[in-house]
C-alpha cells in the first residue's frame, strides 16, 4: 500500500489489527462528536501567505521545557500500546528519540519504563494516573526518577474511563476479563488478524502493566476499569505529586482558563490543552478553540503545548499559528505503530515533517518562530498578530 498521509496509514492498521484494537484507537467516547470536533476545527482555519518570498530551507526546531527537538510534534502517552505491536512502546519511543523528539509514556504500558528509556535517544516522558493510590504511584515517580525521564505528565481528565461504545461492543472488557466464557463471542475478530495474533502471542499475549507495581505485582490487565476509576487527581494530589517529582509537571487535560491558572498556581511547567482526543467527556469543545482562552491567561507563566484532532502537518502549522508551543499526536502515531511497528511510527513523523515544511515554505516562513496569527484567519475572521514564538 503506498502510504501518503495519516489516513491511509489509518487504513493500513485497519487491515492488521483486530477491530476490537483498531476501534480502540480510532474510537472516541459515545457519540464521537469532541472527537470529530477537533479534527474539524482544524479545517474551519484558513492560511493567508506570505507569497514571493524566499524560504531555501525550513527549520522546524523547537525547545519544550528547555530541550531542542527537532520538529514540534510529541509523542503523546497512549495505553496499551503493546497491544498494537510487539514491545509496542519501546518501538514507538525509539522512532522518536529517531526524529529527535520526545516520546510520552502511558501508565497503562505493556513495557516498563526503564526498557523504554533505553530502548530510545530521545527524552522520555512519564504520565501518571493515580492508579492504585499515592503509594503506588510514588513507585512510579522513583522510577522515572531512577530512569532520568525528562518529565511528569499529569493527566487530570480522567476521574472516570470515558464510555467508548466501540469497546462495548466489541467486548473489549470481556476480553481482557480472562474468562473463557465470556470471551468466547468475540474471539472471532482475533482468528481473522492472523499475523497480529502470532506476533501478539509472540510477544507474550495479554499482559501486564510493569508501572504500576501494587502489593503483589504489577497490575492486570482484567482490573484496568476499575482501577482508572479509583485513580482521579484532585488538586490535593497535584500539589503532593509536586512535592515527590522534583522536576518539570506537564499538566495534560486543560479545557479552562481556570484549569490553566490552578494549573500554573500550582506549579506546573507546561499545560497540554487536551480533551483526551475525544475519549472521555464528549460535548467538549475543540482543543483548538480553547486554545486561545488559555493562552490569555497562561501568558509567559508556563509553556503551552495543544493536542487531539491533528492529522497533518499543516494542522501543526495552524495550532502553532495560534500560540501554542508544540503539539502532541495521539492516533496519528498509534496507526502508523498498529500498521508496521517502528517503520510505522517513523513513516506517519516523516509525513508531519514533511507536510508542515512544504506547508511553512508556502506561507513564507522559514522557521517556526515566525508562524504567528497574521498567517490565519478562522471561521471569524484575520487574526492579530499578538500571539508568535520566541524561538
Ligand atoms: C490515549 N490518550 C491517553 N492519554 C493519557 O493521558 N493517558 C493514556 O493512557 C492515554 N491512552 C490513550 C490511548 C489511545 C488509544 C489514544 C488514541 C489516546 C490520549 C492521548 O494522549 C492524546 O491526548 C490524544 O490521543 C490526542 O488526540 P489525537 O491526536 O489522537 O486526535
Amino acid at each position: 500500500m503506498n502510504i501518503v498521509n495519516i489516513a491511509d496509514l489509518r487504513l493500513a492498521a485497519k487491515r492488521r489489527l483486530p477491530r476490537v484494537v483498531f476501534d480502540y484507537i480510532d474510537g472516541g467516547a459515545e457519540a464521537e462528536w469532541t472527537m470529530r470536533e477537533n479534527v474539524q476545527a482544524f479545517e474551519e482555519v484558513l492560511f493567508r501567505p506570505r507569497s514571493a518570498v524566499a524560504t531555501p530551507s525550513c527549520d522546524l526546531r523547537t525547545t519544550v521545557l528547555g530541550a531542542t527537538i527537532e520538529l514540534p510534534v510529541i509523542l503523546a502517552p497512549v495505553g496499551s500500546s503493546r497491544m498494537f505491536y510487539p514491545r509496542g512502546e519501546e518501538v514507538a519511543a525509539r522512532a522518536a528519540g529517531k526524529a529527535g523528539t520526545i516520546y510520552t509514556l502511558s501508565t497503562l504500558s505493556g513495557c516498563a519504563v526503564r526498557d523504554v528509556k533505553r530502548a530510545t535517544m530521545g527524552p522520555v516522558w512519564h504520565q501518571l494516573y493515580l492508579v492504585g493510590g499515592r503509594e503506588v504511584a510514588l513507585g512510579a515517580i522513583e522510577r522515572a526518577k531512577e530512569c532520568g525521564c525528562a518529565a511528569l505528565v499529569v493527566t487530570i481528565d480522567t476521574p472516570v474511563a470515558g464510555m467508548r461504545e466501540r469497546d462495548v461492543r466489541n467486548g473489549a472488557k470481556e476480553l481482557i476479563g480472562g474468562k473463557p466464557l465470556a470471551m468466547l463471542p468475540y474471539l472471532a475478530q482475533f482468528l481473522a488478524r492472523p499475523r497480529w495474533l502470532a506476533a501478539w502471542l509472540r510477544d507474550g499475549g495479554l499482559m501486564n502493566f510493569p508501572n504500576i507495581v501494587l502489593k503483589d505485582g504489577p497490575m492486570p490487565y482484567a482490573d484496568v476499569g476499575a482501577a482508572l476509576e479509583q485513580s482521579m487527581v484532585s488538586w490535593d494530589d497535584f500539589k503532593w505529586i509536586r512535592r515527590a517529582w522534583p522536576g518539570p509537571i506537564v499538566v495534560k487535560g486543560v479545557h479552562t482558563a481556570d484549569d490553566a491558572r490552578k494549573s500554573i498556581d500550582n506549579g506546573a511547567s507546561a499545560i497540554v490543552v487536551s480533551n483526551h482526543g475525544g475519549r472521555q467527556l464528549d460535548g467538549v469543545a475543540a482543543t483548538l478553540h480553547v486554545l486561545p482562552e488559555v493562552l490569555q491567561v497562561v501568558r509567559d507563566q508556563a509553556e503551552v503545548l495543544l493536542d487531539g484532532g491533528i492529522r497533518r502537518g499543516s494542522d501543526v502549522v495552524k495550532a502553532l499559528c495560534l500560540g501554542a508551543r508544540a503539539v502532541l499526536i495521539g492516533r496519528a502515531y498509534a496507526y502508523g505503530l498498529g500498521a508496521a511497528g517502528e517503520a510505522g511510527v517513523t513513516r506517519a513523523i516523516e509525513i508531519l515533517r514533511a507536510d508542515m515544511v512544504r506547508t511553512m515554505k508556502l506561507l513564507g516562513c522559514g522557521r517556526v518562530g515566525e508562524l504567528g496569527g497574521s498567517l490565519i484567519s478562522g471561521t471569524s475572521g484575520p487574526c492579530d498578530d499578538s500571539v508568535g514564538h520566541s524561538d
